[in-house]
């Protein structure tokens, strides 16, 4: 049968019942693309969790269609979220695919990419800008749906974690296994909690023998867990994990220390360097927050962390895809050149 989405394929895993509303937009099952030029440069066998495949362009539709499924069947009317822009974007469209929902998010004014914010304001959300970060939005969040009937739908809401770990039931699917290493770039560090859930729920029942280990990646100006205390004024060019004081902060040491991995920072210009190597070597566009996954394996293979390592496998995921920060892209390349519409002149630039 068709894929149908992650509540059908991995309804056992989920707290839904018959009488939960699912809202889908066939989101998950996703692609494990390998690449070679980072098996060469790394080590291991490298394979590419590519989650910019899905719906609106990210790994939080995994996460979404859980919460605004299960805030339907609680009845709710309004969800809310803070957002460095993806999360915004997947909620404010399967709100709209709800059909019932209002949707209001907030994001820090002038910091998040273009892409994102076209994505929610055309699917209706309201979106207010505040003068502020991301952990100034968030605090703000949780003050109001305490206080009113909204429902949180950023990833303390458990729903989120259950959703997102149905990625790492994929990989064993693909793989017949867990990998030995999983990479991830670490934001609000809901997703490398939910990885690490669902890897251990899958061995539970038998049907994977292996854990990985998790490796998590910080921007390096926004990195605080790396550091050991948050970040008042976090800044990175990747705009998604731009946050100082992560919600899931203790979730992902936990991550990290029962994995056996580590989580390490990766500065701007590492993310830059694997953001265009994805691009020109593996033929996969990501936004730059994805690209610190790869940063990280990078960073780590210079250190020879992955000597004695080549048969092992690595999965990396590339969370969000490039189209969402067309700005970033634009100026990493240089301009076409501009040429009379004359095959002779062509053939010359070409150099044919
Ligand atoms: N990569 C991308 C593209 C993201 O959008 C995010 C988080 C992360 C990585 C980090 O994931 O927060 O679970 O550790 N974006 C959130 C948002 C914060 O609002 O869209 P995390």
């Amino acid at each position: 049968m068709s894929w149908q989405g992650l509540i059908h394929h991995y309804r056992e895993f989920l707290p839904v019942t018959d009488k939960t509303p699912v809202i889908s937009l066939l989101e998950g099952n996703t692609p494990l693309v390998f690449s070679q030029d980072l098996t060469d440069a790394v080590g291991p066998q490298v394979y590419l969790k590519y989650e910019g495949l899905n719906p609106t362009g990210s790994f939080k539709d995994r996460g979404m269609t859980m919460a605004i499924s299960k805030a339907l069947e609680k009845g709710s009317k309004i969800v809310m979220c803070a957002s460095t822009g993806n999360t915004s974007a997947s909620a404010a469209a399967y709100s709209a695919r709800s059909r019932k929902l209002k949707c209001v998010v907030l994001i820090p004014d002038g910091n998040i990419a273009l892409g994102k914010l076209a994505q929610a304001m055309i699917h209706q959300a309201q979106v207010i800008a505040i003068k502020g970060n991301f952990d100034q939005a968030l605090t703000l969040v949780k003050d109001i749906t305490n206080q009113y009937p909204v429902e949180l739908v950023n990833s303390i809401n458990p729903y989120r974690i259950e959703g997102q770990k149905t990625a790492a039931f994929e990989i064993c699917d693909t793989l017949s296994d867990a990998p030995e290493f999983h990479a991830i770039p670490v934001g609000n560090a809901g997703n490398i909690t939910a990885y690490w859930k669902g890897y251990k729920e899958y061995k539970k029942v038998g049907r994977s023998k292996g854990l990985p280990k998790m490796l998590g990646f910080q921007a390096a100006g926004a990195a605080p867990i790396v550091l050991g205390h948050p970040v008042e004024k976090p800044e990175t060019i990747a705009t998604a994990i731009r946050i100082g004081n992560p919600a899931s902060w203790k979730s992902a040491e936990a991550a990290r220390d029962e994995s056996g991995g580590l989580i390490d920072a990766v500065t701007d210009d590492e993310i830059l360097e694997a953001y265009k190597r994805l691009a020109a070597a593996s033929g996969v566009f990501v936004e730059p927050a994805s690209a610190a996954s790869v940063a990280g394996i990078l960073k780590l293979s210079r250190q020879g962390y992955f000597r004695n390592h080549k048969k092992a496998r690595l999965v990396c995921t590339v969370t969000g895809h490039g189209l969402k920060d067309p700005n970033i892209a634009i100026k990493n390349i240089t301009n076409p050149v501009v040429l009379e519409a004359d095959i002779k002149t062509i053939l010359k630039e070409i150099g044919l």
